[in-house]
């Protein structure tokens, strides 16, 4: 077999099973699964000569289904966060969702004036179903606090509500697929609705890629944008933040951005 993966990331993707669950690498007798294949070819049910007008009922192939307008569909009748929420868990067509600990919607105040929508879980957040709980969340926290905001904040004037673009980790915290993105979009665009912020952030480019269809945060950053009709903020991500410290500089910029608007 061709060698794709050098060892490092051989043991990652070994690590990676570990963590989903996977206990062993073989099992007790071997599987034939060529027989099994030839088993399932049997059991399918065989053409019958002379009845070739027989009208037959259409089956319902998956690639008939379209995410996109399944989870439109979905979004769109939800008339609550709480509806929303178990309609996005209940959505099947993200692979996502299977490879997940937790399920993680959001977290904060809906009332609040600002809603900041992220990139996808990482491994803590997938652990406690909170957006933002990791190193990189950390730093929001502190970055919000200290223009007198925080998701945990008593008073809503001065509260925040998190998402993401995706509700589910990806393995390894790879980068969001274009058509994970695509079918879980309408459910992001309709939690933006539901909550009516008075601002957007959008933090690093996998959200703007999401919400305003490009990239480029070191251009977009600093520049209000529009989302659903609401002022929209690019930010640095924290992670990005964290391994590239002298970008704090900008992102002190844009949160008295965000303060004096608030303010204003
Ligand atoms: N990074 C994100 O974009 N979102 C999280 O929830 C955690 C890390």
């Amino acid at each position: 077999m061709e060698q794709t993966l050098d060892p490092y990331q051989m043991l990652d993707s070994l690590a990676w099973q570990i963590e989903l669950g996977a206990d062993e690498a073989i099992l007790d007798a071997p599987v034939n699964r060529y027989e099994a294949e030839e088993k399932v070819a049997a059991a399918a049910p065989a053409a019958q000569p002379g009845k070739a007008d027989t009208p037959v009922a259409p089956v319902a192939v998956a690639s008939e289904i379209d995410p996109v307008v399944e989870a439109r569909l979905a979004a769109g009748e939800a008339d609550s966060l709480a509806a929303l929420a178990v309609a996005m868990q209940a959505f099947e067509h993200c692979d996502l969702r299977m490879g997940a600990r937790n399920f993680v919607f959001a977290d904060g105040n809906p009332e609040a004036r600002v809603m900041i929508v992220g990139e996808a879980p990482g491994r803590d957040e997938d652990r406690e179903g909170k957006p933002f709980v990791g190193r990189a969340g950390q730093l929001l926290d502190r970055m919000f606090d200290a223009i007198g905001l925080g998701r945990a904040h008593p008073d809503t004037e001065n509260a925040l509500y998190i998402t993401n673009i995706l509700p589910w980790r990806p393995p390894q915290n790879r980068d969001p697929r274009p058509e994970e993105m695509a079918m879980m979009l309408p459910f992001v665009k309709r939690h933006i609705e539901l909550a009516a912020p008075e601002l957007v952030v959008l933090m690093g480019n996998i959200a703007c890629q999401g919400l305003l269809g490009r990239r480029g945060i070191t251009r977009l950053r600093g520049n209000w944008q529009e989302v659903m009709g609401r002022p929209a903020m690019p930010m640095f991500h924290p992670a990005f933040l964290l391994r590239n410290p002298a970008a704090k500089r900008e992102a002190w910029a844009d949160l008295l951005d965000i303060q004096a608007r608030l303010e204003g």
